[in-house]
Protein backbone atom coordinates (compact mmCIF):
# COMPACT_ATOMS: atom_id res chain seq x y z
CA UNK A 1 0.00 0.00 0.00
CA UNK A 2 1.19 3.48 -0.23
CA UNK A 3 1.55 5.47 3.26
CA UNK A 4 3.90 7.97 4.76
CA UNK A 5 6.27 6.96 7.35
CA UNK A 6 8.66 8.27 9.71
CA UNK A 7 12.12 6.40 10.64
CA UNK A 8 13.04 9.45 12.92
CA UNK A 9 11.76 11.85 14.81
CA UNK A 10 12.59 15.34 12.89
CA UNK A 11 11.51 18.28 10.56
CA UNK A 12 8.98 17.91 8.29
CA UNK A 13 11.83 16.10 5.89
CA UNK A 14 11.51 12.76 8.09
CA UNK A 15 7.83 11.97 6.37
CA UNK A 16 9.22 9.39 3.34
CA UNK A 17 6.27 9.01 1.08
CA UNK A 18 6.65 5.26 -0.05
CA UNK A 19 4.51 2.93 -2.44
CA UNK A 20 5.39 -0.31 -1.16
CA UNK A 21 4.80 -0.65 2.21
CA UNK A 22 2.89 -3.76 3.61
CA UNK A 23 -1.09 -3.42 4.50
CA UNK A 24 -2.16 -4.13 7.29
CA UNK A 25 -3.85 -7.90 7.82
CA UNK A 26 -7.06 -8.30 8.89
CA UNK A 27 -8.25 -9.59 12.30
CA UNK A 28 -11.07 -11.08 13.61
CA UNK A 29 -12.23 -7.64 15.07
CA UNK A 30 -11.29 -5.23 12.46
CA UNK A 31 -12.69 -3.33 9.31
CA UNK A 32 -10.19 -3.02 6.56
CA UNK A 33 -10.58 0.73 4.99
CA UNK A 34 -9.61 1.62 1.70
CA UNK A 35 -8.86 5.16 2.49
CA UNK A 36 -10.24 7.74 0.95
CA UNK A 37 -8.57 11.04 2.50
CA UNK A 38 -6.87 11.99 6.03
CA UNK A 39 -6.48 15.16 7.62
CA UNK A 40 -3.58 16.78 9.44
CA UNK A 41 -3.71 18.02 12.85
CA UNK A 42 -1.39 19.96 15.28
CA UNK A 43 -0.38 16.41 17.28
CA UNK A 44 0.60 15.16 14.09
CA UNK A 45 3.90 17.38 13.97
CA UNK A 46 4.21 17.60 17.80
CA UNK A 47 4.33 13.84 17.37
CA UNK A 48 6.75 13.50 14.64
CA UNK A 49 8.87 16.04 16.21
CA UNK A 50 9.44 14.06 19.19
CA UNK A 51 8.07 16.43 21.55
CA UNK A 52 5.75 14.10 22.46
CA UNK A 53 7.25 11.05 22.97
CA UNK A 54 6.30 10.29 26.61
CA UNK A 55 2.45 10.30 25.66
CA UNK A 56 2.74 9.40 22.56
CA UNK A 57 5.60 6.43 22.27
CA UNK A 58 6.49 5.26 18.47
CA UNK A 59 7.65 2.13 17.46
CA UNK A 60 9.83 3.42 14.53
CA UNK A 61 8.91 2.80 11.69
CA UNK A 62 5.75 4.50 12.15
CA UNK A 63 2.89 5.85 10.27
CA UNK A 64 1.40 8.79 11.80
CA UNK A 65 -2.46 10.31 11.42
CA UNK A 66 -5.83 9.80 13.11
CA UNK A 67 -8.85 10.91 10.89
CA UNK A 68 -10.13 8.23 8.00
CA UNK A 69 -12.71 8.44 5.70
CA UNK A 70 -13.23 6.35 3.22
CA UNK A 71 -14.77 2.61 2.05
CA UNK A 72 -14.80 -0.59 3.82
CA UNK A 73 -12.91 -3.37 1.62
CA UNK A 74 -13.27 -6.26 4.22
CA UNK A 75 -14.92 -7.02 7.60
CA UNK A 76 -13.36 -9.35 10.55
CA UNK A 77 -15.39 -12.25 10.98
CA UNK A 78 -16.28 -10.54 14.71
CA UNK A 79 -17.58 -7.03 13.23
CA UNK A 80 -21.14 -6.70 13.01
CA UNK A 81 -22.78 -3.54 10.87
CA UNK A 82 -20.46 -3.22 7.99
CA UNK A 83 -20.25 -4.63 4.49
CA UNK A 84 -17.86 -4.49 1.67
CA UNK A 85 -18.66 -0.72 -0.04
CA UNK A 86 -20.18 1.01 2.97
CA UNK A 87 -18.77 4.19 3.23
CA UNK A 88 -17.09 4.58 6.67
CA UNK A 89 -15.11 7.41 9.13
CA UNK A 90 -13.15 6.63 12.16
CA UNK A 91 -10.65 8.08 14.60
CA UNK A 92 -8.20 5.83 14.18
CA UNK A 93 -4.13 5.43 14.02
CA UNK A 94 -2.05 5.38 11.45
CA UNK A 95 -3.92 6.92 8.59
CA UNK A 96 -1.38 8.43 6.63
CA UNK A 97 -2.16 5.14 4.33
CA UNK A 98 -4.31 4.12 1.37
CA UNK A 99 -5.08 1.50 3.47
CA UNK A 100 -6.15 1.17 7.30
CA UNK A 101 -6.99 -1.59 9.77
CA UNK A 102 -9.38 0.18 12.29
CA UNK A 103 -11.33 -1.80 15.13
CA UNK A 104 -14.65 -2.31 13.96
CA UNK A 105 -16.25 -0.61 17.50
CA UNK A 106 -14.31 2.31 16.76
CA UNK A 107 -15.69 2.57 12.95
CA UNK A 108 -19.13 4.95 12.00
CA UNK A 109 -21.27 4.98 8.99
CA UNK A 110 -20.80 8.59 6.61
CA UNK A 111 -24.45 9.79 6.46
CA UNK A 112 -25.22 10.51 2.70
CA UNK A 113 -24.72 13.56 1.65
CA UNK A 114 -21.85 14.35 3.63
CA UNK A 115 -18.65 15.16 1.28
CA UNK A 116 -16.51 11.86 1.31
CA UNK A 117 -13.27 13.97 1.03
CA UNK A 118 -14.25 16.69 3.45
CA UNK A 119 -15.52 13.97 5.79
CA UNK A 120 -11.83 13.51 6.91
CA UNK A 121 -11.61 16.40 8.43
CA UNK A 122 -13.94 15.64 11.24
CA UNK A 123 -12.78 12.70 13.28
CA UNK A 124 -10.54 14.07 16.20
CA UNK A 125 -11.26 17.80 16.27
CA UNK A 126 -14.63 16.93 16.63
CA UNK A 127 -14.84 14.26 19.22
CA UNK A 128 -11.95 16.83 21.15
CA UNK A 129 -14.50 19.86 20.69
CA UNK A 130 -17.53 17.99 21.92
CA UNK A 131 -15.50 15.75 24.81
CA UNK A 132 -13.55 19.62 25.93
CA UNK A 133 -16.90 20.76 26.25
CA UNK A 134 -18.96 18.50 27.69
CA UNK A 135 -16.41 16.12 30.18
CA UNK A 136 -14.26 19.32 31.03
CA UNK A 137 -16.09 22.56 31.12
CA UNK A 138 -19.42 20.54 32.08
CA UNK A 139 -21.54 23.08 31.17
CA UNK A 140 -25.39 23.07 31.29
CA UNK A 141 -28.07 25.16 29.40
CA UNK A 142 -27.75 29.11 30.76
CA UNK A 143 -24.41 29.13 32.50
CA UNK A 144 -21.88 31.17 30.14
CA UNK A 145 -18.80 29.20 28.76
CA UNK A 146 -15.79 30.56 26.93
CA UNK A 147 -14.43 28.89 23.43
CA UNK A 148 -10.73 30.38 22.77
CA UNK A 149 -9.48 29.54 19.35
CA UNK A 150 -13.06 29.39 18.27
CA UNK A 151 -12.01 29.75 14.38
CA UNK A 152 -10.09 27.17 14.60
CA UNK A 153 -11.06 23.20 14.01
CA UNK A 154 -11.60 22.14 17.48
CA UNK A 155 -12.75 25.58 18.52
CA UNK A 156 -15.77 25.22 16.14
CA UNK A 157 -16.80 21.66 17.40
CA UNK A 158 -16.57 22.76 20.92
CA UNK A 159 -18.47 26.02 20.11
CA UNK A 160 -21.34 23.89 18.21
CA UNK A 161 -21.49 21.27 21.38
CA UNK A 162 -21.90 24.11 23.84
CA UNK A 163 -24.19 25.80 21.95
CA UNK A 164 -26.23 22.56 21.50
CA UNK A 165 -26.10 22.23 24.99
CA UNK A 166 -27.82 25.65 25.35
CA UNK A 167 -25.26 27.56 27.10
CA UNK A 168 -24.36 31.39 26.45
CA UNK A 169 -21.28 30.99 24.02
CA UNK A 170 -18.20 33.74 24.24
CA UNK A 171 -15.65 32.85 21.18
CA UNK A 172 -12.26 34.10 22.00
CA UNK A 173 -10.31 34.88 19.13
CA UNK A 174 -7.55 37.51 17.86
CA UNK A 175 -8.55 41.23 17.20
CA UNK A 176 -8.48 40.83 13.41
CA UNK A 177 -10.60 37.61 13.37
CA UNK A 178 -13.82 39.59 14.69
CA UNK A 179 -15.41 40.25 11.96
CA UNK A 180 -15.18 36.33 10.86
CA UNK A 181 -16.02 34.95 14.23
CA UNK A 182 -19.71 36.52 13.89
CA UNK A 183 -20.39 33.64 11.25
CA UNK A 184 -20.24 31.27 14.12
CA UNK A 185 -23.33 32.49 15.22
CA UNK A 186 -22.20 32.76 19.10
CA UNK A 187 -23.71 35.18 21.76
CA UNK A 188 -20.45 37.44 21.67
CA UNK A 189 -17.09 37.56 20.86
CA UNK A 190 -13.88 38.59 22.35
CA UNK A 191 -10.31 39.21 21.45
CA UNK A 192 -7.98 37.55 23.09
CA UNK A 193 -5.06 40.17 22.38
CA UNK A 194 -7.13 42.98 23.38
CA UNK A 195 -5.97 43.37 27.39
CA UNK A 196 -8.31 45.95 27.57
CA UNK A 197 -11.17 43.94 26.45
CA UNK A 198 -9.98 40.84 28.78
CA UNK A 199 -9.73 42.84 31.63
CA UNK A 200 -13.48 44.37 30.97
CA UNK A 201 -14.52 40.19 30.51
CA UNK A 202 -16.68 39.10 33.44
CA UNK A 203 -16.41 35.55 35.01
CA UNK A 204 -17.79 33.15 33.10
CA UNK A 205 -19.23 29.50 34.19
CA UNK A 206 -16.52 27.43 31.85
CA UNK A 207 -13.25 27.82 29.62
CA UNK A 208 -12.88 25.74 26.87
CA UNK A 209 -9.40 26.61 25.90
CA UNK A 210 -7.44 25.21 22.57
CA UNK A 211 -4.93 27.88 22.60
CA UNK A 212 -2.79 27.41 25.81
CA UNK A 213 0.17 29.07 26.40
CA UNK A 214 0.17 32.73 27.92
CA UNK A 215 -3.97 32.84 26.93
CA UNK A 216 -4.87 30.11 28.75
CA UNK A 217 -2.97 31.23 31.72
CA UNK A 218 -5.07 34.56 31.46
CA UNK A 219 -8.01 32.65 30.88
CA UNK A 220 -8.09 30.22 33.57
CA UNK A 221 -8.00 33.67 35.56
CA UNK A 222 -11.36 34.42 34.21
CA UNK A 223 -13.73 31.49 35.70
CA UNK A 224 -15.63 31.82 38.71
CA UNK A 225 -15.13 30.03 41.63
CA UNK A 226 -16.51 26.98 41.64
CA UNK A 227 -16.42 26.79 37.80
CA UNK A 228 -14.43 24.86 35.06
CA UNK A 229 -11.29 25.20 33.15
CA UNK A 230 -10.99 22.51 30.09
CA UNK A 231 -7.94 22.86 27.77
CA UNK A 232 -6.26 20.72 25.29
CA UNK A 233 -3.08 22.08 24.76
CA UNK A 234 -0.19 23.13 27.55
CA UNK A 235 -0.83 25.58 30.67
CA UNK A 236 1.94 27.50 31.76
CA UNK A 237 2.95 25.40 34.75
CA UNK A 238 2.97 28.52 37.12
CA UNK A 239 -0.77 29.40 35.64
CA UNK A 240 -3.12 30.15 38.53
CA UNK A 241 -6.54 30.92 38.89
CA UNK A 242 -8.89 30.70 41.33
CA UNK A 243 -8.47 27.81 43.84
CA UNK A 244 -11.98 26.61 43.48
CA UNK A 245 -11.52 26.59 39.83
CA UNK A 246 -11.42 22.92 38.53
CA UNK A 247 -8.84 22.76 35.84
CA UNK A 248 -8.80 19.31 33.61
CA UNK A 249 -7.04 18.34 30.07
CA UNK A 250 -8.97 16.27 27.66
CA UNK A 251 -7.27 13.41 26.12
CA UNK A 252 -9.68 12.61 23.21
CA UNK A 253 -11.25 8.93 23.14
CA UNK A 254 -12.65 7.82 20.21
CA UNK A 255 -16.82 7.81 20.27
CA UNK A 256 -18.23 6.47 16.95
CA UNK A 257 -21.76 7.36 18.08
CA UNK A 258 -20.98 10.74 18.72
CA UNK A 259 -18.82 11.00 15.31
CA UNK A 260 -21.68 10.06 13.80
CA UNK A 261 -23.57 12.76 15.48
CA UNK A 262 -21.07 15.64 13.93
CA UNK A 263 -21.36 13.82 10.71
CA UNK A 264 -24.87 14.63 10.43
CA UNK A 265 -24.68 18.16 11.83
CA UNK A 266 -22.42 18.62 8.85
CA UNK A 267 -25.05 16.57 6.34
CA UNK A 268 -28.05 18.76 8.21
CA UNK A 269 -25.68 22.51 7.33
CA UNK A 270 -25.56 23.16 11.55
CA UNK A 271 -21.79 22.62 11.46
CA UNK A 272 -19.45 22.86 9.18
CA UNK A 273 -15.63 22.71 9.08
CA UNK A 274 -14.25 24.52 6.53
CA UNK A 275 -11.07 23.39 4.90
CA UNK A 276 -8.43 25.72 3.60
CA UNK A 277 -6.52 23.07 1.36
CA UNK A 278 -6.32 19.66 -0.09
CA UNK A 279 -3.35 17.94 -1.05
CA UNK A 280 -2.40 14.74 -1.84
CA UNK A 281 -0.32 12.16 0.61
CA UNK A 282 2.45 12.12 -1.02
CA UNK A 283 2.64 16.08 -0.32
CA UNK A 284 2.65 15.28 3.83
CA UNK A 285 5.91 16.78 4.43
CA UNK A 286 4.82 20.25 2.66
CA UNK A 287 1.34 19.57 4.57
CA UNK A 288 3.15 19.77 7.77
CA UNK A 289 5.13 22.75 6.99
CA UNK A 290 1.93 24.74 6.82
CA UNK A 291 0.72 23.15 9.27
CA UNK A 292 3.62 23.79 11.83
CA UNK A 293 3.53 27.32 10.86
CA UNK A 294 0.20 27.97 12.09
CA UNK A 295 -2.86 29.99 10.96
CA UNK A 296 -3.20 27.99 7.42
CA UNK A 297 -6.60 26.10 8.38
CA UNK A 298 -7.41 22.86 7.96
CA UNK A 299 -5.76 20.42 5.15
CA UNK A 300 -7.15 16.96 4.44
CA UNK A 301 -4.38 14.84 2.82
CA UNK A 302 -6.35 12.95 -0.47
CA UNK A 303 -5.24 9.51 -1.34
N1 LIG B 1 -5.57 16.78 23.94
C1 LIG B 1 -6.02 16.24 22.82
O1 LIG B 1 -6.44 15.10 22.83
C2 LIG B 1 -6.07 17.08 21.57
C3 LIG B 1 -6.77 16.62 20.46
C4 LIG B 1 -6.85 17.46 19.33
C5 LIG B 1 -6.21 18.70 19.33
N2 LIG B 1 -5.52 19.08 20.43
C6 LIG B 1 -4.84 20.38 20.45
O2 LIG B 1 -5.82 21.40 20.29
C7 LIG B 1 -5.20 22.56 19.76
C8 LIG B 1 -6.08 23.13 18.64
O3 LIG B 1 -6.14 22.21 17.56
P1 LIG B 1 -6.90 22.61 16.22
O4 LIG B 1 -6.86 21.41 15.34
O5 LIG B 1 -8.18 23.23 16.52
O6 LIG B 1 -5.90 23.72 15.62
P2 LIG B 1 -6.28 24.99 14.72
O7 LIG B 1 -7.37 24.61 13.78
O8 LIG B 1 -5.02 25.52 14.21
O9 LIG B 1 -6.93 26.02 15.75
C9 LIG B 1 -6.22 26.80 16.64
C10 LIG B 1 -6.93 28.13 16.71
O10 LIG B 1 -6.38 28.90 17.77
C11 LIG B 1 -6.07 30.19 17.24
N3 LIG B 1 -4.96 30.76 18.00
C12 LIG B 1 -3.70 30.28 18.11
N4 LIG B 1 -2.97 31.10 18.89
C13 LIG B 1 -3.78 32.11 19.28
C14 LIG B 1 -3.62 33.25 20.07
N5 LIG B 1 -2.44 33.53 20.64
N6 LIG B 1 -4.68 34.08 20.25
C15 LIG B 1 -5.86 33.81 19.69
N7 LIG B 1 -6.09 32.73 18.92
C16 LIG B 1 -5.06 31.89 18.71
C17 LIG B 1 -5.71 29.96 15.80
O11 LIG B 1 -5.79 31.15 15.07
P3 LIG B 1 -4.76 31.32 13.81
O12 LIG B 1 -5.20 30.30 12.82
O13 LIG B 1 -4.97 32.73 13.40
O14 LIG B 1 -3.39 31.06 14.35
C18 LIG B 1 -6.77 28.94 15.41
O15 LIG B 1 -7.98 29.58 15.08
C19 LIG B 1 -3.80 22.10 19.29
O16 LIG B 1 -2.85 22.52 20.24
C20 LIG B 1 -3.91 20.59 19.29
O17 LIG B 1 -2.67 19.95 19.46
C21 LIG B 1 -5.42 18.30 21.53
Amino acid sequence: MKAVRIYQYGGPEVLRYEGDVPAPVIGADTVLIKSVATSVNPIDWKIRSGARQKDFPLELPAILGRDISGEVIAVGSEVRGFKPGDRVIALARATYADIVAVPGSLVTHLPDGVDQIDAAAIPLVSLTGDQLVREATKVVAGQTILVSGALGSVGRAAVHTAMKLGAKVIVGVRARQLGEAESLGASSAVALDDEDALARLEAVDGVADTVGGEIAAKLLRKVRAGGRFGYVSMLPEDAAGEAAVEVSRVFTRPDPSKLREFADDVRDGSFALPISRHMPLRDAAAAHELLERGGGGKIVLTM
